[in-house]
C-alpha cells in the first residue's frame, strides 16, 4: 500500500517494506536531497498529553519542510476544557489541515480519530499502546549505526508493560529478524499479547531481570523510563522505581561495544557517566526525529513519494 492519504496508527498495520520506505526517505532528507515538500500544506499538531521531543520535533520537521503548523500543546488551551468531545474536536480540525498528529493518554484514541477524520492521522502516542514515529526514528538510528537491522540482538530494558515505545519497537524488530532480550522487573514484563505475536511469528526472545543477564553479544541496549503516570497505585510504582540503573560499569559488563539508546526523557535509569561514552547515542537518536518525521509527513500528504 502506498503512503499518500494513509493514517499511521500502529506497527501492526505496517510491513517491513513500508519501514524501508520511511528509512530510505529519511536518509534522503537527512542528506539534504529533499526540501520544500510540505509547501502550502497545514499540519495540525494536537497534544492531549505531555511531550518535549515528539511535539517539538514534529513542529520543527513541518517548518523545515516548508509547511505550516496549527495546534495545541495542552488540552487545557483547547475547547476540551469547555466540555467538547474528542470526536467533535477531530471533526472540526480535519477541515483545517492536510494531516493531523495526535498524542492522547487513552489507548485507541488515534484509531478513533482516523475513523472520523478525512485527512491522514499520525499517532504520536496513545496511552501505553503504540508510538510508531518513535519506532521509525529508532530503526533509522540503528540502521545508520549498523548498516542493517537484520539479525541485530536488541535488549529492551525497563518498563516493558506500560512503555509504548517498546511495544511498537518489538513488533518492528520482529519484521527484520532481530533477536530480542526483554529485561524488566517481573511486574513490568512485555505484555503477553506481544509475546504471543512474536512466538507465532517464530521470533526468538528471552526474558531476564537485570542487564547483566543479557549476555555479552547485545548490539543495542534500549533503555526506558518507568512510566509513573500509568500506574493506578503510587505504591506499586514505588516498589519498582529505581530497580535498575545503567552505568559505565554496566556497559563494560555487556562487552563494551553495545550501543545505548533511550526514547527519553530519562529519569535516573542511565547514569550521566554513560553520556560521555561513544556507546551513548540517545541524543543523536532524538535528533533523528526530525528527518524521520519530515519523511512520514511528506509521504502521507503526497508531497514526497
Ligand atoms: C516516550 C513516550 O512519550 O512514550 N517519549 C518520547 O516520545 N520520546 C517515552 C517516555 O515518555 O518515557
Amino acid at each position: 500500500m502506498g503512503f499518500a492519504g494513509r493514517s499511521i496508527i500502529s506497527l501492526h498495520d505496517m510491513t517491513a517494506a513500508d519501514l524501508e520506505v520511511i528509512m530510505d526517505t529519511s536518509g534522503r532528507i537527512k542528506a539534504g536531497r529533499e526540501t520544500g515538500f510540505l509547501q502550502g500544506r497545514t499540519i495540525a499538531v494536537m497534544f492531549f498529553e505531555a511531550s518535549t521531543r515528539t511535539r517539538l520535533s514534529f513542529e520543527s520537521a513541518i517548518q523545515r519542510s516548508g509547511g505550516t503548523v496549527i495546534g495545541f500543546a495542552n488540552p487545557a488551551s483547547s475547547s476540551q476544557s469547555k466540555g467538547e468531545s474528542f470526536a467533535d474536536t477531530i471533526s472540526t480540525v480535519t477541515g483545517y489541515c492536510d494531516a493531523m498528529v495526535i498524542r492522547h493518554p487513552v489507548e485507541g484514541s488515534a484509531r478513533l480519530a482516523s475513523d472520523i477524520a478525512s485527512v491522514p492521522v499520525i499517532n504520536a502516542g496513545d496511552g501505553a499502546n503504540q508510538h510508531p514515529t518513535q519506532t521509525f526514528l529508532d530503526l533509522f538510528t540503528m540502521k545508520e549505526s549498523f548498516g542493517r537491522l537484520e539479525g541485530l540482538h536488541i535488549g529492551m530494558l525497563g518498563d516493558l508493560k506500560y512503555g509504548r515505545t517498546v511495544h511498537s519497537l518489538a513488533t518492528a524488530m520482529a519484521m527484520f529478524g532481530a533477536r530480542m532480550t526483554f529485561i524488566s522487573p517481573h511486574t513490568l514484563q512485555m505484555p503477553d499479547m506481544i509475546k504471543r505475536e512474536l512466538s507465532q511469528a517464530g521470533v526468538s526472545f528471552r526474558e531476564v531481570r537485570q542487564p547483566e543477564e543479557a549476555g555479552d553479544d547485545l548490539d543495542v541496549l534500549y533503555v526506558t523510563r518507568i512510566q509513573r503516570e500509568r500506574f493506578g497505585d503510587p505504591q506499586e510504582y514505588e516498589s519498582v522505581a529505581h530497580s535498575f540503573r545503567v552505568t559505565a560499569d554496566t556497559i563494560r559488563g555487556l562487552g563494551g561495544r553495545v550501543l545505548v539508546m533511550h526514547p527519553l526523557p530519562r529519569v535516573d535509569e542511565i547514569a550521566e557517566d554513560v553520556d560521555r561514552l561513544p556507546n551513548a547515542i540517545y541524543f543523536r537518536q532524538a535528533h533523528n526525529g526530525i528527518p524521520t518525521r519530515q519523511a512520514l509527513l511528506g509521504l502521507v500528504t503526497g508531497g514526497l513519494s
